[in-house]
């Protein structure tokens, strides 16, 4: 059932504010954040692995668990991971983050691990699947049955989970105190009421993506979490509207890609007023004087100071930094959805594609 909407992948988008408020009630209790077997001043240092859209959010989550809580993160893609056969630390934790639980590589990787760390973690959506079975602890992400092959309201989950288990590292590990804690959960509670403002941005974006369309490249950047939100924005749109989309962190752009650059190649710039805005500016201004066509996603200070010259921009509401991939990551959905529209693709079931990959 789609609800009135013309596509799952529609549907899913627009349940973004719904799920994550859900999934915060499901987490957050009087006590705190209830994620009852982790303790995080036992671990020293996190294995995560995943396959595609789900990788990206543990690349995300990556930033999160070294700079909120100092705990060492290693991330890699479960094909890489489970043939390399790296050496574990006893003191590490895996995390494994799926929503199919299904999937092949991870789960062989998820066994690689199993006798080689001091606990095996998930995020899973789907909470009777073999990833979960199969892990000492396993976390619901609570997204409700996703029916579209590209993942949407099961990646922005899935970031809602990984923050909250950064939170509790944070917490465990003595890098947080109360009043802290209380101040980026307030942020986590802000989500919901700031993704409905981006969801009004949906006319605006079908606009952008009837241009769009006509590429035949396109580039996201972002910098810092906001780097693999660029791989993932990219991934959506190779997927579901067949349009060859790369994404780079914008400090690489001058070590190759910027060769691609000319009048006829839209640069996605993925860039939140945070730290990093201003270094991001300047990587965009590289492109806007080899005539590349700039769509700027950022909040009203940010598309102002970046100033004329950009091909188009959309307007976020201000969000915390930290949390600012969960928020663009509609954006980029929207922008994957409205383009495959344009160009008149099969948005739910993309050519070559399979919602659970199973084989390896
Ligand atoms: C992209 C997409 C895929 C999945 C990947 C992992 O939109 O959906 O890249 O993220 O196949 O699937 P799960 O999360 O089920 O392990």
């Amino acid at each position: 059932d789609k609800a009135g909407h013309k596509h799952f992948m529609a549907k899913e988008i627009a349940e973004q504010p719904g799920v994550i408020g859900a999934a915060l009630d499901h987490y957050l209790t009087d006590a705190g954040i209830a994620m009852p077997g982790l303790d995080f001043a036992e671990c020293d240092r996190l294995v995560m692995v995943a396959c595609g859209t789900a990788s990206y959010a543990c690349m995300v989550a990556k930033y999160w668990f070294e700079q909120l809580a100092g705990l060492p993160v290693d991330v890699d893609i479960a094909s890489e991971f489970r043939y390399r056969e790296p050496p574990l630390s006893p003191g590490s934790w895996s995390v494994f983050v799926s929503q199919s639980g299904e999937t092949a590589d991870t789960l062989a990787a998820l066994r690689y691990t199993r006798d080689r760390v001091a606990k095996v973690v998930s995020v899973v959506n789907v909470a009777t699947s073999s990833i979960a079975r199969e892990s000492d602890v396993a976390l619901p992400i609570l997204a409700g049955v996703e029916v579209s092959v590209a993942s949407t309201k099961g990646f922005t989950c899935q970031l809602t989970v990984l923050a909250l288990m950064a939170l509790k590292a944070a917490v465990d590990r003595g890098r947080m105190d109360a009043g802290q804690l209380a101040a980026h959960l307030g942020h986590l509670r802000s989500l919901p009421g700031l993704m409905n403002h981006a969801l009004l941005l949906s006319n605006d974006v079908a606009r952008i993506a009837a241009d769009l369309a006509e590429a035949q490249d396109i580039l996201f950047l972002g910098r810092g979490p906001m780097y693999p939100l660029a791989l993932e924005g990219a991934l959506k749109l190779k997927e579901i509207s067949y349009i060859h989309a790369e994404g780079y962190a914008s400090g690489e752009l001058k070590h190759g890609p910027i060769a691609l650059i000319d009048q006829h190649v839209p640069v996605v710039v993925l860039a939140p007023r945070d730290a990093l805005y201003e270094k991001t500016v300047s990587n965009m201004q590289e492109v806007m004087a080899r005539h590349g066509k700039v769509l700027l996603i950022s909040d009203a200070e940010g598309v102002e100071e970046a100033g004329g010259g950009v091909w188009r921009s959309l307007t976020l509401p201000r969000i915390e930094p930290w949390l600012a991939p969960v928020l663009y990551a509609l954006p980029a959905q929207m922008l994957a959805y409205h383009t495959a529209i344009a160009k008149g693709t099969d948005v739910d079931q993309p050519r070559n594609l399979a919602k659970s990959v199973t084989v390896e």
